[in-house]
């Protein structure tokens, strides 16, 4: 199939390249000169494990030019939703996509599918990008058809999970195209769930939360194991073998990060506020992700007095393998440590750099100057951290490195 995908980020990129490889022609469309040009000679703008491989071997293109939606009959739109201060997920970019195509409709003759599959909140598809399209003066479910089709891509694992989904979800407007897009995924072995717009869209956002909440959910059962003396990971290998609790996302630690589970679950809470719903359940998943983080400082200042102290941080990307260091948990706990008046001298094998642009004040150094600092704190679990030789050392840890247990004084965040 012919397919246009504006706006190439990890989740535009992601799927373009993944459908390019499944043998469709795929023509991207973005306003980033950089990240164009770079598409075009086949280099990854973004890391993803596999993505610049799989760029390589396809046949794709980028351009700034909407003309090229003219030529395609399916075109997604996977722009970019940031959160303003409220946590109102932002739609200024979807309402220029949406625009920009309006006016390409205006010149089409034949039907096309709009497929939303930016994270927006329930409604938007209906609400804002359809009448938008129509001011073309063409008809949406006659002229043209309109789905919503979330992702469910772990950032770092992005080509993996698309290419093996758990399910695929298709909001349709019209069931035309819906039609179209199932066939797009026909050779897809996942279920395909079609339903509503605005259940695929709050699908999405309901996925994102009860991730976030089982994870606040394990801290606070390892925060009070803590207090017992018992181990939370043996208890939580226990739960998991029920396979209505599941056994992922079960590993209690220092909280959650990144540029999606805060976000879809702040972008959740604020629209479930606007229409009149205290969503209780939710605001305590995102405060005690706060809280977890603070509690490191807490554990730490039963051995050490902070003032004047030199800490060091052991992990600032929100997960392993990735140098994304948005919400990560390092940031709330550089802050209280400054405001503390402890010194900080911080280590990450990808995502320094990122994290040197938020907090220049600190040290950044290999991790035989971390290891001799006053007191560690380990925040990422990145693989070379199991291999440090902690003898001797005060250890506060976020994330579970078995061996940081052989350090002098050794604190689990939850155990
Ligand atoms: C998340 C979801 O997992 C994806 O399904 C979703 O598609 C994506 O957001 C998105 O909306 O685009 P991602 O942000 O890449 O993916 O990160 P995860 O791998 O889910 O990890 C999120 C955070 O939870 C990390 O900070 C991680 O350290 C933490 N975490 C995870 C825990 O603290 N405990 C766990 O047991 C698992």
């Amino acid at each position: 199939m012919r397919i246009s995908v504006i706006g190439a980020g990890y989740v535009g990129l992601v799927t373009g390249v993944c459908f390019a490889k499944l043998g469709n022609e795929v023509t991207f469309i973005d306003i980033d000169a950089e990240r164009i040009e770079a598409i075009n000679n086949k280099s990854s703008p973004i890391y993803e494990e596999g993505l610049d491989k799989l760029l390589k071997s396809v046949r794709i293109k980028a351009c700034f030019d909407f003309q090229e939606v003219l030529n395609s009959e399916i075109i997604f739109i996977c722009v970019g939703t940031p959160s303003n201060e409220d946590k109102f997920i932002l739609l200024d970019q979807i309402e220029k996509a949406a625009k920009e195509i309006g006016q390409m409709l205006e010149r089409r003759e034949e039907y096309c599918v709009i497929c939303v599959k930016s994270t927006v909140a329930p409604g938007t598809t209906e609400e804002l990008v359809i009448p938008i399209l129509e001011k073309s003066g063409r008809k949406a479910g006659t002229d043209f058809g309109v789905c919503m089709s979330p992702e469910f891509l772990r950032e770092g694992k992005a080509v993996y999970d698309f290419m093996n989904p758990a399910r695929i979800i298709i909001g349709e407007y019209d069931k035309r195209s819906g039609d179209i897009l199932s066939k797009l995924y026909r050779s897809f072995n996942a279920p395909i769930m079609r339903t509503h717009l605005k259940i695929a869209e709050m699908t999405k956002l309901a996925s994102n939360a009860f991730l976030a909440t089982k994870i606040s959910f394990m801290n606070e059962i390892g925060n009070i194991c803590k207090k017992l003396g018992i181990d939370v990971y043996e208890v939580a290998k226990g739960m998991g073998f029920d396979d209505r609790i599941g056994s992922k996302f079960l590993n209690a630690g220092v909280g959650f990060g990144g540029s999606c589970l805060p976000k879809d679950l702040g972008g959740l809470i604020s629209k479930s506020r606007q229409i009149g719903y205290e969503p209780n359940l939710l605001q305590e998943v995102l405060n005690l992700n706060d809280e977890q983080a603070l509690r490191l400082i807490e554990l730490l200042k039963k051995h050490i007095s902070l003032k004047d102290a030199t800490v060091g941080i052991l992990g600032l990307a929100f997960k392993p393998e990735t140098d994304d260091v948005r919400d990560s948990r390092a940031i709330k706990i550089v802050q209280a440590l400054l405001q503390e008046g402890a010194k900080v001298k911080a280590y990450d094998p990808m995502a320094m750099k990122n994290f040197k642009k938020l907090f220049p004040q600190i040290e950044y150094v290999t991790t035989d100057k971390v290891l001799n600092s006053d007191a560690i704190f380990i925040v990422t679990e990145w693989q070379e951290f199991s291999e440090l030789d902690y003898t001797g050392k005060v250890v506060v840890d976020g994330r579970r490195i078995e061996k940081a247990r052989g350090a002098r004084i050794y604190e689990g965040i939850c155990w």
